[in-house]
């Protein structure tokens, strides 16, 4: 092959990775509507970015990205607290609504903690602890998933 055949199918393979990136841009989050979705899709980026955080044994960043997820979590606070928001389901339970996310945001505070000085492990932990809530929580107050 002569370099300029060898130009022309780089520059045509270039080409068809562009048509297919611009065909798929990768997924964003769907709009938060709410203050707890809001809080959810910061907490899941969180937890999405720790597994590479822990991977590469730096976890200094996470006290930042939690700490979003305690900003937000107060705005929940306050839309529960006036009667804006009720979750989709599970309405009559609130006080185990809360009690739920209080017991989430304390495990949350051991993760921030030990980030701040670069303990892997118990970030690590802490990790498996906050993944282990997500599903008590929305058995009860979350919409079940949709039919497949
Ligand atoms: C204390 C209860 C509670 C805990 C703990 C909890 N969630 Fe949620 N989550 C909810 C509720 C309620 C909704 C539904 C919000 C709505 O649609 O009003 C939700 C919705 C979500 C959504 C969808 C947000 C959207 O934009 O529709 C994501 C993503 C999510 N949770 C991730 C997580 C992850 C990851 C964890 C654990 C690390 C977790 N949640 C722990 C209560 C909880």
């Amino acid at each position: 092959m002569s370099t300029r055949q060898g130009l022309v199918l780089t520059l045509l393979v270039l080409l068809a990775w562009a048509v297919t990136v611009a065909a798929n841009p990768p997924a964003a989050a769907p709009p938060a509507h709410n203050p707890v979705q809001v809080e959810m899709q910061a907490l899941q980026a969180a937890m999405q970015q720790s597994v590479a955080a822990i991977a590469a044994g730096d976890v200094r960043g996470l006290p930042k990205l939690l700490h979003a997820v305690h900003t937000a979590g107060g705005d929940t606070n306050k839309a529960l607290d006036d009667g804006r928001y009720h979750p989709p389901q599970g309405k009559d339970q609130l006080e185990t609504f809360r009690r739920l996310d209080h017991a989430f945001h304390a495990e949350m505070i051991k993760m921030v903690k030990a980030a701040r000085k670069n303990d892997v492990a118990t970030v690590a932990q802490q990790h498996g602890v906050l993944m282990s809530k997500c599903h008590a929580c929305h058995a009860v107050f979350r919409h079940p998933p949709a039919a497949r």
